[in-house]
């Protein structure tokens, strides 16, 4: 029987796949997604029990994406009608994407880049031209700079996932300045570096930073997102593009609170980057892995052609880490999360006993 058109579309989409997520495994200790374990678990059922007694949730939550985004311009300050949010960052990339692009329009961005946003440029049929990393896992900015004059947008997240690299700030200020598209700043990772691009949109017209609570926050499980931008871009998202409703009352409230409790957040980020740094520093003296920097709450190495063993070897003893095999001229390349000290001390210690 001849297949009817809606059949045809629901194979095409089939075939392609779809983002890729870490496996599910109960009891592991989880350093495959750059989550973030350092703010306790209880801190944060006591930030939505505390949520809950504000939530009716019989209601739509109207006027609360409102309060959220006023919390969010005193954590920023930043003004309000320059911030919207969104059901994490995903979304937000996601609308932008879909009602900016087509595919007359070209996106320019790195190799590798955020899988997410990659898979959605290919599912909208968005050309993609992807700027592969050296050898150092480096971007290099003339050369980012002279592809951009073929593009009409430019994705770049700050720092990389999942390399760690992030250009400078002068480097990057003078990129969005020279180039006349419109620029995606993700700053997914922003608060484990060393500086944001968030003021820049109050004289650049043409940028749209994008931020989250699920990394340094500790709440990616609540699936909370923001971008700043100008007010025009702003209004125009939130009014048109955006679901009247695209977070939940618990979401609006818990987010709210964790902002109004952000001295949480800063302890957290202080510890993952001095774990960090321990992390590269240990790794390194093996002298078997290549480990790259990092500005971000993760370190990505190379493990050459053992990679694989090193990625069982770690499952056998319950930690799971991401694997990523092959970018560019590393063969091996897998990327853990900083978790807390015991974690990641743990990990340090299975690595320890897979080179004896
Ligand atoms: C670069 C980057 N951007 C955005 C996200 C998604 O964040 P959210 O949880 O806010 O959707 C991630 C998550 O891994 C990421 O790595």
């Amino acid at each position: 029987m001849k297949k009817r058109w809606f059949e045809k579309k629901v194979e095409e989409f089939l075939l392609r796949g779809g983002y890729e997520k870490p496996e599910l495994q109960q009891g592991f200790l989880k350093l495959d997604s750059n989550e973030n374990y350092v703010i306790s678990k209880q801190f944060q059922s006591d930030l939505i029990s505390e949520a809950k007694k504000n939530s009716d949730v019989r209601e739509y939550p109207l006027g609360g994406v409102e309060r959220l985004i006023k919390a969010i311009s005193k954590f920023i300050k930043i003004p309000s009608s320059m911030i919207g949010v969104g059901n994490g960052s995903d979304q937000i990339l996601d609308l932008i994407l879909s009602n900016f692009s087509s595919k007359q329009t070209k996106v320019l961005t790195s190799k590798p880049t955020f899988g997410f946003f990659e898979e959605r440029c290919k599912l909208y049929s968005i050309p993609l031209i992807a700027l592969p990393f050296s050898n150092d896992m480096k971007l290099n900015i003339k050369e980012f700079t002279k592809q951009s004059k073929k593009a009409n947008i430019l994705y770049l997240d700050s720092p990389n996932n999942p390399t760690g690299f992030q250009f400078s700030k002068n480097e990057l200020q003078k990129l969005v300045k020279s180039f006349d598209g419109l620029v995606i700043i993700d700053e997914a990772y922003g608060e484990f570096s060393n500086y944001s691009l968030a003021n820049m949109v109050k004289s650049q017209n043409n940028l749209v930073v994008v931020q989250t609570l699920s990394k340094s926050f500790g709440l990616a499980g609540l699936r909370l997102g923001y971008f700043i931008a100008n007010k025009q871009f702003t209004e125009a998202f939130n009014k048109v593009l955006q679901y009247p409703y695209p977070l939940s009352t618990l979401t609006i409230e818990s987010g709210i609170s964790a902002l109004e409790n952000s001295q949480q957040m800063k302890d957290a980020v202080r510890i993952i980057k001095k774990e960090r740094k321990r992390v590269i520093e240990t790794l390194r003296k093996y002298n078997t892995f290549e480990v790259f920097d990092s500005e971000a709450n993760f370190v990505l190495f190379d493990a050459h052609g053992s990679y694989q063993r090193v990625y069982t070897a770690l499952s056998e003893q319950g930690i799971s880490i991401r694997k990523l095999g092959k970018i560019e001229k590393h063969e091996g390349c897998l990327r853990v999360t900083i978790g807390t000290k015991e974690m990641n001390s743990k990990f340090l210690l299975a690595i320890r006993d897979w080179l004896q």
